[in-house]
């Protein structure tokens, strides 16, 4: 799996309207602004010295738009990117009420050009583990690079570790680190493979440690500032990796 892998985004789009449905206001459950970056981004944001004000930030799959918000009313200038239709409306809409700067754009992040050499500071909130193979992912890394203005920084937060569901109920994690999910009725994915009798998908990329994740970072140019890890806190049981990197090109 390491070429450009098919990732079926109306995955995203349909788990969002769900949750909107549902009275959800972003992909993880709770108040939309006690999202579970926030406290690393008050953390770097003050650790940086950033002057919010004057700063261009890019918010890599956005969702909803709570850490696109989040900067945006804190004074900066924020551009918010998403496969999901109804997420970007939904974020274009509380953010207009609040007369936030953004511009929301809906696409596919794997096939997008990204301005260069504008963005202060790029976001990954959990989506960059949404991209399953490397050759999108090192594109994508690549991209964020060439976006970044002089002394630029990437902030991430991702997946990785072994899944308590990693076996036996519907998932697994294969060697190289991608998470499967069996196919349920309601679950239509462009790539599937047969195993054991059922038919499962790509659906995330997990490093297995941190330091492959560091290398992934490392390869595509970027040198680690700082990291930390959260505990696992829910059944996917894998660490949150919260990375603050800046690039070695400048
Ligand atoms: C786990 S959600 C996180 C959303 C948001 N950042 C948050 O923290 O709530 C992953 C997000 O990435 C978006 N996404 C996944 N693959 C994408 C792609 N190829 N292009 C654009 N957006 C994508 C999904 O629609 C989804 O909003």
């Amino acid at each position: 799996m390491d070429s450009s892998t098919p990732q079926d985004l109306d995955e995203f789009e349909n788990a969002f309207k769900k949750r909107l449905q549902e009275g959800m206001t972003k992909w993880h459950p709770g108040e939309y602004y006690d999202f579970e970056m926030r406290p690393f981004l008050d953390r770097m944001v003050a650790l940086a010295n950033l002057d919010l004000n004057s700063c261009q930030v890019l918010d890599l799959g956005c969702g909803t738009g709570q850490v696109s918000c989040y900067f945006a009313s804190r004074g900066a200038m924020v551009t918010a990117i998403d496969c999901s239709p109804s997420a970007i409306s939904f974020a274009q809409q509380l953010a207009r009420a609040r007369n936030y700067q953004i511009d929301w754009l809906v696409g596919d992040i794997r096939k997008m050009e990204l301005p260069l050499k504008n963005y202060n500071l790029v976001i990954d909130c959990r989506f960059l583990h949404c991209v399953v193979g490397f050759t999108d992912r090192s594109k994508i890394l690549a991209n964020v690079i060439a976006s970044l203005a002089t002394n630029g920084e990437f902030w991430s937060e991702t997946m990785v570790g072994v899944p308590r569901v990693s076996s036996g109920e519907g998932y697994y994690l294969d060697d190289e680190g991608i998470f499967w999910k069996a196919l349920g009725e309601d679950i239509k994915y462009t790539q599937a493979i047969e195993k054991d009798g059922k038919v499962y998908s790509p659906i995330r990329r997990i490093h297995r440690s941190i330091d492959t994740l560091n290398e992934e970072l490392e390869t595509a140019g970027f040198e680690i500032l700082y990291q930390e890890k959260e505990e696992p806190t829910d059944d996917f049981s894998v660490w949150m990796v919260k990375t603050r990197c800046k690039t070695r090109f400048q």
